[in-house]
Protein backbone atom coordinates (compact mmCIF):
# COMPACT_ATOMS: atom_id res chain seq x y z
CA UNK A 1 0.00 0.00 0.00
CA UNK A 2 1.39 3.28 -0.72
CA UNK A 3 2.34 5.45 2.02
CA UNK A 4 0.22 8.88 2.30
CA UNK A 5 3.20 11.64 2.95
CA UNK A 6 0.71 14.02 3.95
CA UNK A 7 -0.39 11.18 6.82
CA UNK A 8 0.96 12.40 10.43
CA UNK A 9 2.72 9.68 11.89
CA UNK A 10 1.55 8.88 15.60
CA UNK A 11 4.23 9.51 17.80
CA UNK A 12 1.96 9.44 21.31
CA UNK A 13 3.13 6.98 23.58
CA UNK A 14 2.82 6.13 27.24
CA UNK A 15 5.26 8.08 29.45
CA UNK A 16 5.92 6.40 33.18
CA UNK A 17 5.38 8.83 35.63
CA UNK A 18 8.69 9.93 37.32
CA UNK A 19 9.56 12.17 39.44
CA UNK A 20 10.87 15.45 38.20
CA UNK A 21 10.60 16.78 34.48
CA UNK A 22 10.37 13.66 31.84
CA UNK A 23 11.56 14.47 28.52
CA UNK A 24 10.90 12.37 25.49
CA UNK A 25 11.74 11.59 22.23
CA UNK A 26 11.14 8.85 19.02
CA UNK A 27 14.60 7.76 18.45
CA UNK A 28 18.01 8.10 20.33
CA UNK A 29 18.95 11.33 18.14
CA UNK A 30 15.31 12.97 18.96
CA UNK A 31 16.84 12.76 22.97
CA UNK A 32 20.13 13.80 22.49
CA UNK A 33 18.98 16.68 20.72
CA UNK A 34 16.73 17.64 24.01
CA UNK A 35 19.51 16.55 26.12
CA UNK A 36 22.04 18.66 24.00
CA UNK A 37 19.94 22.21 24.39
CA UNK A 38 19.45 21.55 27.97
CA UNK A 39 23.12 21.49 28.38
CA UNK A 40 24.14 24.30 26.30
CA UNK A 41 21.99 26.44 28.02
CA UNK A 42 22.75 25.46 31.50
CA UNK A 43 26.56 25.62 30.31
CA UNK A 44 26.07 29.22 29.05
CA UNK A 45 24.25 30.26 32.29
CA UNK A 46 26.78 28.88 34.07
CA UNK A 47 29.68 31.09 32.32
CA UNK A 48 27.86 34.24 32.51
CA UNK A 49 27.17 33.43 35.96
CA UNK A 50 30.46 32.21 37.36
CA UNK A 51 32.48 32.34 34.98
CA UNK A 52 32.64 28.60 34.38
CA UNK A 53 31.01 25.31 34.40
CA UNK A 54 31.11 22.39 36.62
CA UNK A 55 29.78 19.46 34.36
CA UNK A 56 30.24 15.50 35.85
CA UNK A 57 29.47 12.64 33.37
CA UNK A 58 28.61 9.75 33.77
CA UNK A 59 29.75 5.94 32.07
CA UNK A 60 28.35 2.98 30.85
CA UNK A 61 26.85 2.32 26.95
CA UNK A 62 24.08 4.83 26.74
CA UNK A 63 26.09 7.78 26.72
CA UNK A 64 28.29 7.57 24.55
CA UNK A 65 26.49 7.91 21.27
CA UNK A 66 25.01 11.24 23.28
CA UNK A 67 29.27 12.59 23.45
CA UNK A 68 29.43 11.85 19.75
CA UNK A 69 26.71 13.85 18.90
CA UNK A 70 28.31 16.47 21.41
CA UNK A 71 31.55 16.05 19.22
CA UNK A 72 29.87 16.22 15.70
CA UNK A 73 26.44 18.20 15.62
CA UNK A 74 27.27 21.93 14.88
CA UNK A 75 24.34 22.64 17.34
CA UNK A 76 26.46 21.80 20.12
CA UNK A 77 29.76 23.18 19.22
CA UNK A 78 29.75 26.22 20.74
CA UNK A 79 29.60 24.55 24.05
CA UNK A 80 32.09 26.65 26.39
CA UNK A 81 34.74 23.74 26.51
CA UNK A 82 37.53 25.94 27.81
CA UNK A 83 35.68 27.71 30.65
CA UNK A 84 34.39 23.52 31.27
CA UNK A 85 35.68 21.45 34.69
CA UNK A 86 34.72 17.93 33.57
CA UNK A 87 34.47 15.43 36.51
CA UNK A 88 33.59 11.88 36.47
CA UNK A 89 30.99 10.57 38.43
CA UNK A 90 31.70 7.37 39.21
CA UNK A 91 34.67 4.68 37.67
CA UNK A 92 36.22 0.85 38.11
CA UNK A 93 39.25 0.36 39.94
CA UNK A 94 40.76 -0.75 36.77
CA UNK A 95 44.06 0.96 35.32
CA UNK A 96 42.95 4.21 32.90
CA UNK A 97 43.86 2.30 29.64
CA UNK A 98 41.39 -0.58 30.86
CA UNK A 99 38.57 -1.04 28.27
CA UNK A 100 36.50 -0.63 31.54
CA UNK A 101 37.34 2.65 32.44
CA UNK A 102 34.66 5.58 32.32
CA UNK A 103 36.83 8.19 32.23
CA UNK A 104 39.06 6.44 28.71
CA UNK A 105 35.54 6.62 26.80
CA UNK A 106 34.83 10.18 27.76
CA UNK A 107 39.11 11.38 27.25
CA UNK A 108 38.03 9.47 23.65
CA UNK A 109 35.01 10.79 22.57
CA UNK A 110 35.20 14.36 24.37
CA UNK A 111 38.55 15.70 25.65
CA UNK A 112 40.80 14.65 22.52
CA UNK A 113 37.92 16.92 20.77
CA UNK A 114 37.46 20.13 22.62
CA UNK A 115 39.66 22.96 23.98
CA UNK A 116 39.31 22.07 27.32
CA UNK A 117 42.43 23.20 29.50
CA UNK A 118 44.23 20.53 30.95
CA UNK A 119 43.95 21.59 34.48
CA UNK A 120 39.99 21.69 34.31
CA UNK A 121 40.44 17.80 33.53
CA UNK A 122 39.29 15.87 36.41
CA UNK A 123 39.73 11.84 36.07
CA UNK A 124 39.36 10.20 38.84
CA UNK A 125 42.41 7.30 39.02
CA UNK A 126 40.26 5.28 40.58
CA UNK A 127 42.89 2.25 40.62
CA UNK A 128 45.16 4.09 42.80
CA UNK A 129 44.90 4.08 47.14
CA UNK A 130 43.24 6.33 48.32
CA UNK A 131 41.66 7.88 45.25
CA UNK A 132 38.02 8.43 46.41
CA UNK A 133 39.34 10.73 49.21
CA UNK A 134 41.61 12.36 46.51
CA UNK A 135 39.05 13.00 44.51
CA UNK A 136 36.75 14.72 47.45
CA UNK A 137 39.48 16.64 48.14
CA UNK A 138 39.78 17.75 44.53
CA UNK A 139 35.94 18.74 44.41
CA UNK A 140 36.08 20.88 47.58
CA UNK A 141 38.86 22.89 46.73
CA UNK A 142 38.14 23.52 43.18
CA UNK A 143 34.47 24.81 44.13
CA UNK A 144 35.88 26.27 46.81
CA UNK A 145 36.80 29.50 44.62
CA UNK A 146 33.03 30.07 44.84
CA UNK A 147 30.63 31.49 46.63
CA UNK A 148 29.20 29.12 49.51
CA UNK A 149 25.78 28.04 48.21
CA UNK A 150 26.99 28.14 44.74
CA UNK A 151 29.51 25.32 45.38
CA UNK A 152 28.36 22.45 43.91
CA UNK A 153 28.35 20.72 40.46
CA UNK A 154 26.13 22.66 37.84
CA UNK A 155 25.34 19.80 35.58
CA UNK A 156 25.14 15.61 36.13
CA UNK A 157 24.69 13.30 33.58
CA UNK A 158 23.88 9.79 35.30
CA UNK A 159 22.41 6.82 33.66
CA UNK A 160 20.43 3.78 35.26
CA UNK A 161 21.47 0.24 35.96
CA UNK A 162 18.98 -2.38 34.91
CA UNK A 163 19.33 -3.35 38.42
CA UNK A 164 17.97 0.12 39.27
CA UNK A 165 21.71 1.51 40.57
CA UNK A 166 22.81 4.82 39.27
CA UNK A 167 26.78 6.32 39.21
CA UNK A 168 28.29 3.38 41.35
CA UNK A 169 25.25 3.76 43.95
CA UNK A 170 24.31 -0.40 43.87
CA UNK A 171 21.24 -1.32 45.98
CA UNK A 172 22.12 -2.23 49.31
CA UNK A 173 25.94 -1.12 48.75
CA UNK A 174 27.84 0.68 52.17
CA UNK A 175 28.20 3.66 49.21
CA UNK A 176 24.39 4.77 49.87
CA UNK A 177 24.25 5.40 53.44
CA UNK A 178 27.18 7.61 53.33
CA UNK A 179 26.31 10.99 55.04
CA UNK A 180 28.99 13.12 54.58
CA UNK A 181 32.09 12.62 51.75
CA UNK A 182 31.34 13.48 47.96
CA UNK A 183 32.89 10.31 47.02
CA UNK A 184 33.48 7.21 48.30
CA UNK A 185 35.02 3.78 47.18
CA UNK A 186 32.10 1.17 46.83
CA UNK A 187 32.34 -2.64 46.74
CA UNK A 188 30.38 -5.36 48.28
CA UNK A 189 27.80 -8.34 46.41
CA UNK A 190 25.45 -6.16 44.98
CA UNK A 191 27.73 -4.37 43.04
CA UNK A 192 28.90 -5.52 39.90
CA UNK A 193 32.94 -5.95 39.47
CA UNK A 194 35.08 -4.60 39.43
CA UNK A 195 35.22 -2.17 42.55
CA UNK A 196 34.07 1.49 42.18
CA UNK A 197 34.84 4.81 43.35
CA UNK A 198 31.55 7.01 43.11
CA UNK A 199 30.31 10.41 44.06
CA UNK A 200 27.53 10.00 46.89
CA UNK A 201 24.18 11.27 47.13
CA UNK A 202 25.26 14.39 49.31
CA UNK A 203 27.28 15.35 45.69
CA UNK A 204 24.57 14.52 43.38
CA UNK A 205 21.44 16.07 44.72
CA UNK A 206 22.99 18.85 45.73
CA UNK A 207 23.81 19.67 41.95
CA UNK A 208 22.14 22.64 40.26
CA UNK A 209 20.99 19.93 37.45
CA UNK A 210 20.71 16.22 37.25
CA UNK A 211 19.79 14.80 33.91
CA UNK A 212 19.31 10.97 34.03
CA UNK A 213 19.31 9.47 30.05
CA UNK A 214 17.75 5.79 29.70
CA UNK A 215 17.13 4.19 26.14
CA UNK A 216 16.30 1.10 24.68
CA UNK A 217 13.56 -1.68 25.81
CA UNK A 218 15.69 -3.45 27.96
CA UNK A 219 15.28 -0.51 30.65
CA UNK A 220 11.62 -0.45 30.74
CA UNK A 221 10.87 -2.57 33.03
CA UNK A 222 12.35 -1.13 35.56
CA UNK A 223 11.43 2.34 34.77
CA UNK A 224 7.80 1.27 35.72
CA UNK A 225 9.17 -0.14 38.64
CA UNK A 226 10.80 3.02 39.63
CA UNK A 227 7.54 5.06 38.55
CA UNK A 228 5.72 3.09 41.36
CA UNK A 229 8.21 3.53 44.04
CA UNK A 230 9.28 6.47 45.57
CA UNK A 231 12.25 8.30 47.84
CA UNK A 232 11.98 5.50 50.65
CA UNK A 233 13.21 2.42 48.23
CA UNK A 234 16.41 4.24 47.43
CA UNK A 235 18.04 0.92 49.21
CA UNK A 236 16.66 -1.69 46.58
CA UNK A 237 16.15 0.96 43.64
CA UNK A 238 19.35 3.37 44.98
CA UNK A 239 17.99 5.83 41.27
CA UNK A 240 15.26 6.90 43.76
CA UNK A 241 17.30 8.57 45.78
CA UNK A 242 18.48 10.87 43.29
CA UNK A 243 16.26 13.94 44.83
CA UNK A 244 18.00 17.18 44.48
CA UNK A 245 17.78 19.70 46.97
CA UNK A 246 17.53 22.83 45.10
CA UNK A 247 18.52 21.60 41.69
CA UNK A 248 16.10 20.48 38.62
CA UNK A 249 15.55 16.41 37.92
CA UNK A 250 15.14 16.11 34.40
CA UNK A 251 14.90 12.48 32.48
CA UNK A 252 15.68 11.70 29.13
CA UNK A 253 14.09 8.84 27.60
CA UNK A 254 13.53 7.51 24.24
CA UNK A 255 10.02 5.73 22.97
CA UNK A 256 11.68 1.97 23.28
CA UNK A 257 12.10 2.82 27.09
CA UNK A 258 8.51 4.01 27.99
CA UNK A 259 6.75 1.24 25.53
CA UNK A 260 9.38 -1.74 26.49
CA UNK A 261 8.87 -2.09 22.37
CA UNK A 262 12.07 -1.45 20.12
CA UNK A 263 11.47 0.70 16.98
CA UNK A 264 11.57 -1.69 13.96
C1 LIG B 1 28.87 2.97 34.99
C2 LIG B 1 27.84 4.03 35.22
C3 LIG B 1 26.51 3.44 35.60
C4 LIG B 1 25.69 3.43 34.33
C5 LIG B 1 24.59 2.41 34.37
C6 LIG B 1 23.90 2.27 33.05
O1 LIG B 1 30.00 3.20 35.30
O2 LIG B 1 28.52 1.91 34.45
O3 LIG B 1 28.19 5.22 35.63
O4 LIG B 1 25.81 4.01 36.62
O5 LIG B 1 25.16 4.70 34.08
O6 LIG B 1 25.15 1.18 34.73
O7 LIG B 1 24.81 1.71 32.15
P1 LIG B 1 24.47 1.46 30.63
O8 LIG B 1 24.32 2.79 30.00
O9 LIG B 1 25.67 0.71 30.10
O10 LIG B 1 23.21 0.65 30.61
Amino acid sequence: MAIDPYDLVDDSFPVPALPGRVVTGIEADDVHGSLGADLLLQANNCVRAYGEFHLALSGGSTPLPFYRCLMVDPRFRQLPWERTHLWVVDDRCVAPDDERCNFLHIRETIVEHVEIPPHQVHPMDAHLPGAAEAYDRALRETLAWREVGHDRLDFVLLGMGGDGHTASLFPHSPALVEPEALVVANDGPTVTPPARVTMTYRLLNASRFVAVLVMGASKHAMLERVARADADDAATLPIRGIVPTGGELRWYLDRAACTGVQSP
